[in-house]
């Protein structure tokens, strides 16, 4: 099964090319990707899905596109365009250090270095953490952190492999401690983010962005945890973290529907028409992968993961994809972004459509995306 959906992505993928040209897709609108010239924080995904493609298939029409992409990262950088957020490691994890896993460019693993130190503009002394989106000064999002920026780890993490510098690693370590300590609460749900006093670093309080309320579990959030600490167990062998990562997990799985699909908050009323976020479960997927991944044979939940990551990708494969809509843009349907934005609240999402496929791809051919060497 696993297999047929790929197969059927990367004809969808190869045809996007044509479509996309130089632009990148962020999210769609009535299942109409909408496309930006390399501005938003999602563009990363794209050209991850490009190098899976070419990883997988061999064909050079994804990889010489997927280059593309990275020349485009390239002036982003230069220009230091739409850079001031925590979501570097979205866009150059799964570009250019991409690039630099599967074809050892330098000029990739150079862009790459360069985004880990403008990541690490975002530390925060006082409170000791990464700033989320914005200046210090913004009146908005001034001492706020996020749980998203687990993910983004990765990057500073690899920066001190390659480089020795341990600043780096010491910033995400610091960040991971803060993460469990401040988003992860004491029944193993989350906050969205967190806010601190920007002057004295003071831990105020959890609040949503997001999500359905300040106190409610944003599902994509909860992911993102899960998948962020189990890749922060593998760069530190710190088992805190692999246990907050179990602990997630067993969150999301206890607060399932039925189509082992998540609704887009945990705590948001279920009704007929309640949005679901099959991106959240994409990510979640592709989280256990990597989670089980550092699991003994007797551990105690293993089975229970093996087969909640199982069913959840059946029912993404089987009730969520565009298989055989040989015209659809996107890989996964019923995605949601911004449900009280009301922005896509039921559409693709590309890093669903990322995530899906690295899922597919590590279960199928052991091929494992790009968040490790
Ligand atoms: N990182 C932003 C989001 O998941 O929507």
């Amino acid at each position: 099964m696993w297999k047929a959906a790929i197969e059927d992505a990367l004809v969808k993928i190869k045809d996007n090319t044509k479509r996309f040209g130089d632009h990148f897709p962020h999210v769609s609108f009535n299942g109409k990707y909408d496309l930006n010239p390399n501005e938003d924080w999602t563009n990363g995904f794209w050209s991850g899905m490009l190098w899976l493609g070419y990883e997988y298939s061999g064909d050079e029409a994804y990889r010489e596109t997927a280059r593309r992409t990275v020349q485009s990262f390239k002036r982003r950088m230069e220009s230091h365009r739409v850079l001031d957020h925590h979501d570097i490691g979205f866009l150059y994890t799964l570009s250019s250090q991409a690039q630099w896993m599967v074809e050892r460019d330098e000029e990739a693993r150079e862009l790459t270095l360069q985004a880990a130190d403008v990541l690490m503009r975002r530390w925060r002394p006082n409170g000791q953490y990464l700033q989320a989106w914005g200046l210090p000064e913004d009146p908005q999002h001034g001492g706020r952190m996020i749980i998203d920026c687990l993910m983004n780890l990765p990057l500073l993490f690899w920066a001190s492999q390659q480089t020795g510098d341990e600043r780096y690693r010491e910033a995400a370590i610091k960040q991971a401690n803060q993460s469990r300590r401040y988003l992860v609460r004491g029944d193993d749900s989350s906050y969205h983010t967190f806010v601190f006093d920007v002057e004295t670093g003071e831990a105020m309080g959890g609040a949503t962005h997001q999500g359905y309320t300040n106190g409610s579990t944003w599902s994509r959030g909860q992911a993102w945890g899960v998948y962020g600490f189990a890749l922060a167990y593998r760069y530190t062998g710190n088992p805190l973290y692999l246990d907050t990562a179990k602990r997630m997990a067993t969150y999301f799985i206890r607060h399932l529907p039925e189509d082992h699909v998540a609704y887009w908050d945990f705590d948001v009323p279920m009704e007929k028409d309640t949005y679901r976020d099959s991106s959240a479960s994409a990510i979640f997927a592709a989280g256990m992968v990597e989670l089980i991944s550092h699991l003994d044979a007797g551990d105690q939940d293993r089975a229970e993961f093996e087969e909640k990551l199982r069913l959840t990708l059946e029912s993404l494969v089987c009730h969520y994809s565009t298989i055989g809509e040989q015209d659809a843009e996107g890989l996964l349907k019923h995605g949601a972004y911004y449900v009280r934005g009301n922005t896509a609240p039921d559409d693709f999402m590309i890093w669903g459509d990322y995530f899906y496929l690295e899922v597919l791809m590590r279960m199928d051919r052991g091929i494992k995306g790009y968040w490790y060497e």
